[in-house]
């Protein structure tokens, strides 16, 4: 099975395990699955991915979770918290604005680690075991240290975890702090961060679990399946369009192997599968700049910067895997400022889903396309939201109101409720975390010396 869309289900090679094997995308070299480690092809050092001789059908799922999903993945059951089986939200307020036929938003911070990366890691951390090594690693914007140190805990194996320095979330390293990985931080961003930590599996000192292991994957791949089972139970058919955050491009691989392993058991017509479309931050862009470009390969860059860390990454990995994805689905990638993901990031909190920025840039991109008319009105749309809320407290508080100080006393609270003048609090506020301008300062002041005047008139009562 090529990356093609329409690649026939393989004959099983020697080198498999009860079905399962590992082979290079690029050269077709095959490997036993866990006999050795392998993070790339031992041949060509190109991405691998883990083949199966039986491709699945919709049949073969029975239970709940990525579990459910078994007869796609290399084993029965894994190290399990449990992960999936997340909300397929309704939003018809933003489906209405947005003018589209359907929205959807697939909420994967409803994991137990609140992210998407809980869905790898049941996977990854199962083969770990089967691998017998007891050093876990990774590198990491933050969610997938947290997972990583959860599942590694949960596993009772040592977990190490490399992050860029002052770039992480705070409720991410509080995870990976209590659950128990030892945290380094690397003075540098992601990537050099993805560096040091193949250099340390390279050398046998470590077990990698970033999306680079292709068993990552296969537990991620769980979405797609999730999404179209759900999709087709309410509608009677499967979305037109997913559109989803990209940084290690990890996610869109997995979704367009999810497609690929469904067409080739028959379950799914090419015709069905969704338009895979990425969404990236201005400021780490290098996916859209390789679609836009219409090229087989990204530039990595070297100077990565967004409000989204999570996605805060110039060189993605998995580009190899995911760039056929977006080409063969006829999808797209587009990026979104820190300014209209932090709006994305409102509009879902108004209608009760409450996610962190990089989350939040699957709205703003399907917006951005919106408008410009590349995608149409009469489609339906599942937008993925990866991470949960509280990951990012300090977003959240930029993003959100600020708590308004009321004295120890029902009547001043009840007056201070029905004053208008705490709207006029909320709204200089809002002005002056929007801008550094002389205005915002000197509104800034307006609300100072309006904030003394209550005082002295509640003190006057
Ligand atoms: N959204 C969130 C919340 C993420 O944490 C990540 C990746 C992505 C989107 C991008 O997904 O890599 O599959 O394209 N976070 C990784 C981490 C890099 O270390 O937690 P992708």
């Amino acid at each position: 099975m090529s990356l093609a869309l329409s690649a026939p289900a393989q004959s099983e090679p020697a080198c498999a395990d009860d079905g399962v094997w590992l082979e290079c995308i690029e050269c077709g070299a095959q490997w036993a699955p866990f006999d050795e480690i392998h993070y790339t092809c031992a041949d060509c050092d190109s991405l691998l991915e883990v083949r199966y001789a039986d491709p699945p059908t919709f049949d073969d799922f029975e239970g709940r979770g990525v579990w459910r999903y078994n007869a796609a993945l290399p084993f029965e059951e894994g190290v399990t918290l449990p992960e999936g089986d997340t909300p397929l939200h309704e939003v018809p307020d933003l489906q209405a604005e947005l003018g589209v036929d359907s929205l959807r938003v697939k909420h994967e911070g409803m994991n137990p680690t609140g992210a998407f990366k809980d869905r790898g890691m049941t996977v990854g951390v199962a083969v770990a075991k089967e691998l017998g090594v007891d050093r876990l690693a990774c590198a990491s914007t933050g969610n997938t240290s947290a997972a990583l140190a959860a599942y590694g805990a949960r596993g009772g194996m040592e977990t190490l975890v490399l992050l860029p320095s002052g770039k992480v979330a705070a409720g991410k390293i509080a995870q990976a702090s209590l659950h128990g990985a030892r945290i380094l931080e690397v003075d540098g961003n992601f990537d050099s961060c993805l560096d040091i930590v193949q250099d340390l599996a390279a050398r046998g000192e470590v077990y990698l679990l970033n999306s680079l292991n292709p068993f990552r994957l296969e537990g991620q791949k769980t979405i797609g399946f999730e999404i179209l089972e759900k999709h087709y139970a309410d509608y009677g058919e499967y979305p037109d369009r997913i559109v989803l955050p990209v940084g290690n491009a990890g996610n869109t691989a997995a979704l367009y192997k999810a497609f690929r392993e469904l067409v080739a058991g028959g379950a799914l017509d090419e015709e069905q599968v969704p338009t895979l479309t990425g969404v990236q931050a201005e400021g780490a862009a290098p996916m859209v700049e390789a679609v836009e470009n219409g090229r087989d390969e990204i530039d990595r860059w070297d100077d990565v910067e967004t409000r989204a860390t999570a996605i805060r990454i110039g060189n993605p990995v998995n580009a190899p895997k995911a760039l056929p994805g977006i080409y063969n689905t006829g999808g797209t990638a587009v990026a979104v400022s820190d300014e209209q993901i932090t709006t994305a990031q409102r509009q879902l909190a108004e209608a009760g889903i409450g996610v962190e920025p990089a989350s939040a840039a699957s709205v703003a991109g399907l917006r951005k396309l919106r408008e410009a008319g590349e995608i149409t009105a009469d489609e339906s749309v599942v937008c993925l939201t990866t991470g949960h809320l509280l990951k990012d407290p300090d977003a959240a508080f930029e993003a959100g109101g600020d708590p308004e100080p009321v004295p120890n006393d029902t009547d001043a609270v009840l007056e201070h409720i029905d004053d208008g003048g705490s709207a006029l609090d909320s709204a200089i506020r809002t002005v002056s975390k929007a801008t550094d301008s002389s205005l915002a300062a000197a509104l800034g002041g307006l609300a100072a010396a309006y904030l003394g005047y209550r005082k002295l008139r509640s003190n006057e009562k």
